[in-house]
């Protein structure tokens, strides 16, 4: 008698004892945010992960960051997992801001609070926050850039573009053109290689269609090679006029850099300014060296500290404060905004060595 009162409790310790080991598991699996971020392939978002991981080091909440590699399908995989991970507040970054729509459904059904970060996810109601730097800011000051380095009268311009899935990239040239046209209408600029901005290039403001036009015939898709190709494409078809010293507009660091390569190669070019964005390290490396103009530094550690705080504020039933809205084509987003800084070889020590961004002995010739 004695000893099978001893088994049974031993069994039911036993039991017990799994109970509490499965329960561990379980909340051991749980993760309270997600994050998505669109490619691994690009150095920018794996600045905003290294960025993520410093800032998450000491959180109580546990997060998990996912990749979704250029994939609209590969993004709604991702969401999906966590989803069922059970994370409450997701924080994403969109390859195609219209096709991502269908992710953050999902997401909002189980009530969990989506915060879009960077770009923006269009045409849905299932969008709660959005944290992102000044996007027509970041066009204002490449477009600036090649205005204030203009050499004379009639300089060949060539415009380049982000990809046409992405919100930002219209943000992009929205504000390139507010400042470029201008210039082009009175003669400093001549369009090099695009007749749909050639058509436009008495407007001062673009709809979204018409710039539509023109994105759609010099957008690189923020693919580098894509980029290449197309410069090529533009040199070959250039005559000697559209040649010499000419201004470019490079949408980001990665495709300016391989346009720049390009242009570099040409003879008939005597001297070109070109600008992008990211403060990419391979680009600060092209700006010492003198094979890129400038970049607008996009501090990322002022973006995540953002989306964090904003899901924190969530998590802990608070209304996260924001600065402003933007239309997503559906519903007026409530956005928090960040301010960017224009770099090149005069002040790429100060704003990216000493602000602790980067290590001076990442680069050469500093
Ligand atoms: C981001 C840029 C980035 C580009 C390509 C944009 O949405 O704002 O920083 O260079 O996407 O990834």
């Amino acid at each position: 008698m004695k000893k099978s009162i001893k088994s049974i409790s031993l069994t039911l310790v036993i039991m017990m004892l799994a109970i509490i080991v499965a329960a561990c598991n379980k909340s051991g699996d749980k993760v309270s945010v997600g994050i998505v971020l669109p490619t691994k392939d690009e150095e920018r978002w794996l600045q905003d992960e290294q960025r993520f991981k410093d800032a998450l080091k000491d959180t109580k909440y546990t997060t998990e960051i996912l990749f979704s590699q250029g994939s609209s399908a590969k993004e709604k995989e991702n969401v999906e997992t966590l989803i069922n991970k059970g994370i409450k507040v997701l924080i994403i970054c969109p390859p195609d801001g219209d096709a991502a729509a269908a992710a953050v459904e999902a997401a909002k059904k189980e009530g969990i609070k989506v915060i879009s970060y960077d770009r923006l996810i269009t045409k849905t109601d299932a969008v709660d926050y959005y944290v992102t730097f000044d996007s027509v800011e970041v066009g204002k000051a490449q477009g600036q850039y090649l205005v204030d380095h203009a050499k004379g009268n009639g300089q060949p311009l060539y415009l380049y573009a982000g990809a046409a899935t992405d919100n930002n990239a219209f943000l992009f040239f929205e504000g390139a053109w507010s400042v470029l046209q201008p210039k082009i209408k009175d003669g400093t600029f001549k369009i090099a290689n695009s007749a749909e901005a050639v058509a436009l290039q008495g407007k001062e403001t673009l709809s979204r269609d018409e710039m539509s036009k023109i994105v759609g015939q010099v957008t690189t898709s923020w693919d580098p090679n894509e980029a290449k190709n197309k410069a090529q494409t533009h040199l070959t078809a250039a005559g000697a006029d559209m040649k010499g010293d000419v201004a470019i507009l490079g949408p980001n660091d990665g495709t300016a850099r391989a346009i720049a390569d390009v242009f570099a190669t040409d003879k008939a070019v005597t001297s070109y300014v070109i600008s992008g964005q990211d403060a990419d390290k391979a680009s600060i490396q092209y700006i010492i060296e003198g094979k890129q103009s400038m970049t607008v530094f996009k501090d990322v550690r002022t973006l995540v500290k953002d989306a964090i705080g904003m899901a924190v504020d969530l998590l802990d039933g608070k209304t996260p404060a924001t600065t402003g809205e933007y239309d997503n084509k559906k519903i007026k987003v409530k956005a928090k905004q960040t301010k960017v800084i224009v770099v090149d070889k005069g002040n790429v020590r100060k704003e990216l060595i000493d602000s602790g961004y980067y290590k001076a002995d990442d680069f050469t010739g500093l």
